[in-house]
């Protein structure tokens, strides 16, 4: 138990009481980069030597230096959409490798690392071969993974333009979900042309979740373990049977009831707001109209009046 200075390194304090606001702003409205899974990497880097990193998806590549602070000496950081931003941080650390083609079919030709972290493509058939070539091919690796939970746990998600074969995707839709119906909707969670979603939930070979549950249910698997750390979208840890210390110490986090809803309520939120700029840009393009169809009323009453007037003057003239 910590003694009464947590609750000031939380809380602020009695000459500080805006401390834990100031940490709040500091947050993006939506948190959904795996950096804010510190904590669990460092339990897993506690309970294995980590020293390679295949790092799927980075993006910003926020999180790709964190493995080498943690103990890696070489982290491989595999996105084929990697911007000139990404190209920078990523050259400042010799460690960091960047490798632009796109996984699974970058796995072979990468060396067989100690820790897989996937976070690329979110949907069943990438999934599916990114799990299957790490279990036959790094049988003593960790692998973590993010989008375990809503939206991506039932839903296939597409990066556009998508280099999946048509069999392999879903039929798409360019709207998103929410947590307030079970319909996709223009006012969910839209990919806004970085990516679409499979029109329905569920169903067979549709979703991260269900592509973890089919390999680790094929034979020969059974030696695997999962735990979900239900926060944040969902983080899954993958690792081989014998690793009982990695369980118990994953343990506080995976059987946590309060992440689950704590992250229930975040998604039914943040929809929530995504929901209301949509009206209000709505509303802000009908009040547009509005405007418009005034001003062209103005337009016609002037017109009308100058008519008026020339005909007064017409008449004035004649009499
Ligand atoms: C959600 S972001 C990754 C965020 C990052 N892991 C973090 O936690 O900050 C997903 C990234 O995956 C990349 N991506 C999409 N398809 C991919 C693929 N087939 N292989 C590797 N990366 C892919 C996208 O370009 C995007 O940058």
């Amino acid at each position: 138990m910590e003694g009464p200075s947590s609750l000031a390194r939380r809380a602020g304090t009695r000459d500080d009481p805006y401390a834990q606001m100031r940490e709040a702003r500091k947050q993006p409205l939506l948190l959904h980069s795996m950096a804010v899974f510190r904590e669990i990497f460092e339990v897993v880097f506690a309970h294995r030597e980590i020293r390679s990193v295949v790092e799927v998806g980075v993006e910003s590549g926020q999180v790709s230096g964190m493995y080498v602070e943690l103990g890696a000496k070489a982290v491989y950081c595999v996105d084929p959409g990697a911007t000139a931003q990404l190209r920078a941080t990523l050259a400042e650390n010799p460690a960091l490798h960047l490798v632009t083609t796109p996984s699974p079919e970058v796995l072979p030709e990468l060396p067989v690392a100690d820790l897989y972290v996937l976070d690329g493509d979110h949907n069943y058939a990438v999934v599916e071969r990114e799990l299957s070539w790490i279990f036959d091919n790094a049988p003593d690796a960790v692998v973590v993974m993010h989008d375990l939970l809503w939206p991506c746990a039932r839903r296939d998600l597409y990066y556009e333009p998508s280099p999946l074969a048509p069999e392999d995707k879903h039929a798409t839709s360019a709207d998103g979900p929410t947590a307030w119906h079970d319909e996709l909707t223009p006012a969910g969670f839209v990919g806004a042309g970085a990516f679409t979603v499979a029109q329905h939930a569920g169903g067979e070979r549709n979703g991260v979740a269900t592509a973890v549950e089919d390999v680790l249910a094929r034979p020969g698997n059974e030696q695997w373990r999962f735990g979900l750390v239900p926060a944040v979208f969902g983080m899954g840890v993958l690792y081989r049977a014998a690793d009982q210390g990695l369980e118990d110490a994953l343990r506080p986090y995976t059987e946590s009831d309060l992440l689950a809803t704590m992250e229930n309520n975040r998604v039914a939120l943040y929809t929530r707001v995504l929901q209301m700029q949509y009206e209000a840009a709505a509303q802000a393009g009908h009040a547009d109209q509005l405007a418009e169809t005034v001003s062209a009323q103005r337009r016609e009453i002037d017109r009308l009046n100058a008519e008026l007037h020339r005909a007064w003057e017409a008449l004035r003239i004649h009499r």
